[in-house]
């Protein structure tokens, strides 16, 4: 990936500027590293089980201005040796599952492998946030290997089902109009409707379980 150096600007924003994309390189390289072992994940599954346990995955790598926003917001130094000492984010891959058992099972098979390791593990799946958000969060760390040698580089993964992704993306939509002082009962619809969501996650992690063993039996 080619960049055209900004011009006509004083030497310290060019430094700078260079920094933060030698910075975001960095972070798309280490992204595109997990994407592509959760890709063969997948693919190996589907292979012996005929079915693909991923749904989607979306990526990202955070935006110079959320990024500033959150040095900021912590009281930290914005720059970006700063923001690669101090946030875990930078690089986030969503991926989002067919069943509930297929989130761990993403997880539990990312984690075998040598090359990548778990730096933290935040359960929101086992444990909700009070709001009812519910997600499987890794914080992944993966080497990345440049001219100048190795570096190991985190990634958030974010492993949720399809109906998880469908609360937490309009939930987030709703926060976004960032309304203060939301009335308790419109938090309690939007924790009661996470946990109808769940309970729908169940329903269908037991007709998908049902399926199977009827598939199985009529094989027999
Ligand atoms: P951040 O500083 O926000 O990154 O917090 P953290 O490092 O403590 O991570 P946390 O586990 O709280 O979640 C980080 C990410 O998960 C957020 O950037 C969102 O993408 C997602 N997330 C966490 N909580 C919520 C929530 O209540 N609603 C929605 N829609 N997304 C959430
Ligand atoms: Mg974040």
């Amino acid at each position: 990936m080619k960049h055209t150096p900004v011009t006509d600007l004083p030497p310290e924003w060019q430094e700078t500027i260079e920094e933060f994309l030698t910075m975001r390189f960095r972070y798309q390289s280490a992204m595109r590293e997990v994407r592509t072992k959760l890709e063969i994940l997948d693919d190996e599954f589907s292979m012996r089980h005929s079915r693909n346990p991923i749904h989607h995955m979306e990526s990202r790598i955070k935006t110079p201005n959320s990024i500033l926003q959150k040095l900021r917001r912590k009281g930290l130094a914005p720059t970006p040796q700063s923001a690669m000492d101090n946030l875990h984010d930078i690089a986030g891959i969503r991926v989002v599952c067919a069943y509930l058992n297929d989130t761990y099972a993403i997880a539990e098979l990312l984690g075998k492998q040598d090359d990548l390791r778990i730096l933290r593990v935040r359960d929101y799946i086992k444990c909700p946030k009070p709001n009812g958000y519910r997600s499987l969060h890794l914080i992944v760390e993966v080497p990345v290997f440049l001219s100048s040698g190795k570096e190991l580089l985190p990634v958030e993964v974010q492993i949720r089902t399809i109906a998880m992704d469908f609360w937490a993306s309009l939930e987030h939509q709703l926060r976004y109009k960032e309304v203060t002082n939301v009335p308790d009962s419109l938090n309690q619809q939007l924790c009661d409707a996470a946990e109808r969501i769940a309970a729908l996650d169940s329903e269908m992690q037991h007709i998908h379980d049902q399926m199977l063993s009827w598939v199985d039996q009529a094989e027999e």
